[in-house]
């Protein structure tokens, strides 16, 4: 086997072109790691209608023909090199982009801001089977398909059926990563013939789900090897009550189905450097931190009260983040001697209700309707804890950033946090945050209330959770060496 692999990287979002989440923060992060380990990966993603404004792109491949079903479809392809430091070293990485109007130049990723578009699965089956295509144009065969997540579920699917009928890509296998489950890509099962699936695929083992299509479901079947973003997540995925549907599926993997923690970029959240800040700190000299709680305060219109703790959460405002235990648990949080800021976006009914509540605590509740990348840091660096009280949480980027800002994570125990968090041990000092188990709004509350109190009687013992918090490391050498090694054993 190779010493250098070859992999091609599929994912509909990547960090610094196009974002909802963090699957973006991960598709730009382990690339540039394996790059810089020595592997020859390249990125694929759509090119969304901002990205040729923002981005200066070439286009290598004017027209490409990509058969499905009975039709063939065209899109050019445009390539750029993206660049990142990794260990103070300059890496880059190219990535393409599947150029096809009608698909991709839309006003959201994968819905208008209320609906879901309902071509997507023609949409993302269209972009997968792009990604075989592009690779026989380039004349390169990686030896890993690296897919991510519902979108790009089916190109293990398609590469598998590519195997059967031509030697091209016989050396290669594919990997599948999971990033967030309560997402499977259901489409009505008329899209069957136009994503080249036979009927006799459409069964429970496989693609359908309640008379469905179901395209993670089947991208887990042919996938060599599943993964999910956390030891905790890929356990409770095996579970009825965690999978979202899937756990006999998951089951079935066997060996063949593990738990990767992601890392954190700790090149672009570092509390000693962050540019976004108008003050820098470090664990040894906490002063900046205070400034950076007063220019949040001043931000969101909040009375600057140095003394009073800032509880931050930065967010997706999907019901998977728990806010239906949250925003009943709010009245009671905010009756507390505390500030809350909330930066958000999506959902109108959990917008609507931060509205209503902010009219009501107007010097308590800081809340910004939108995404905004530079807030998202000050509220990293300002706050004094992060709440995090998901419902289910793969993995979570958030709670890795707030550690390294000494900010203490107050989250739910639950996927990738309770593997990233540690309840604090009063008598052995251990620990970097507070932990709650059941979803509901008593537990929340109480928890928030223990944080609180320890910060207004326990000044030390809160202290000494901050330094643990911010010696903390997620490396993403670590996870991108544990990618490697499941890569290799694919190839086996
Ligand atoms: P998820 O992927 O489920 O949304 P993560 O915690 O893994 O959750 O990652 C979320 C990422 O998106 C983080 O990088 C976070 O800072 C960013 N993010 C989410 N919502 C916003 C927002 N409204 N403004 C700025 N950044 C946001
Ligand atoms: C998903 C998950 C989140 C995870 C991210 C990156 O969107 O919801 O928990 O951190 O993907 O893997």
């Amino acid at each position: 086997m190779p010493e250098r692999l070859s992999i091609i990287f599929a994912a509909s979002e990547v960090e610094g072109f196009s974002k909802s989440g963090g699957l973006a923060d991960v598709a730009r992060a382990l690339p540039l790691h394996l790059k810089s380990m020595g592997h020859d990966v390249r990125i694929v993603t759509p090119l969304y209608h901002l990205i040729p404004e923002n981005h200066k792109t070439e286009t290598i491949i004017p027209a490409l023909g990509v058969p499905l079903g009975s039709e063939e479809s065209w899109c050019a392809v445009r390539q750029l090199e993206m660049e990142g430091v990794v260990d103070g070293k300059m890496i880059s990485v190219p990535v393409y982009f599947i150029e096809h109007d009608h698909y991709f130049f839309r006003s959201g990723y994968y819905d208008d801001g209320l609906h879901e578009y309902p071509d997507n699965a023609a949409r993302f089956g269209f972009f997968s089977k792009a990604v075989l295509q592009l690779c026989r144009a380039l004349e390169w065969y990686p030896e890993i398909f690296h897919a991510n997540d519902w979108h790009t579920a089916l190109l293990p699917f398609y590469l598998r059926q590519s195997q059967q009928e031509t030697d091209e890509f016989k050396q290669s296998s594919s990997v599948l990563t999971i990033h967030n489950a309560g997402y499977q890509g259901n489409a009505p099962g008329t899209f069957r013939n136009s994503l080249e699936i036979p009927l006799d695929y459409f069964v429970a083992e496989l693609f359908e789900d309640h008379n469905q299509l179901n395209l993670l479901k089947g991208g887990i079947y042919f996938a060599d090897h599943v993964n999910t973003v956390s030891p905790g997540y890929a356990e409770e995925l095996r579970t009825q009550l965690g999978s979202h549907g899937l756990h006999e599926i998951f089951t079935r993997k066997g060996e063949n189905f593990s738990g990767i923690m992601n890392g954190c970029d700790y090149d672009e959240w570092n509390p000693e450097t962050d540019p976004h800040l108008p003050a820098c700190f470090s664990a040894t000299d906490l002063k900046g931190k205070k400034q950076c709680k007063k220019k949040l305060q001043e931000i969101v219109s909040l009375p600057e009260l140095p003394d009073v703790p800032v509880i931050g959460m930065v967010g997706r405002l999907t019901w998977q983040k728990g806010f239906e235990y949250l925003l009943p648990a709010l009245p009671q949080i905010l009756s507390l001697d505390v500030q809350v800021v909330v930066l958000g976006s999506g959902e109108p009914l959990i917008a609507n209700a931060f509205d209503k509540l902010q009219q009501k605590f107007p010097t308590k509740l800081g809340w910004y309707n939108g995404y905004n990348n530079e807030l998202a840091h000050l509220i990293e660096a300002g706050s004094d804890m992060f709440l995090m009280p998901s419902l289910y949480e793969p993995c979570g980027l958030n709670q890795m950033y707030s550690l390294r800002y000494g900010t203490l994570p107050i989250v739910r125990r639950v996927g990738g946090l309770k593997d990233s968090v540690i309840q604090f041990d009063e008598k052995l000092e251990t620990g970097n945050g507070f932990i709650f188990d059941d979803p509901d709004s008593d537990s929340l509350s109480e928890e928030v209330e223990l944080a609180v109190s320890v910060f207004y009687n326990n000044p030390r013992r809160f202290k000494k959770m901050i330094d643990n918090a911010m010696k903390q490391r997620f490396a993403w050498k670590t996870a991108a060496e544990e990618y490697v090694a499941l890569y290799r054993k694919t190839l086996n």
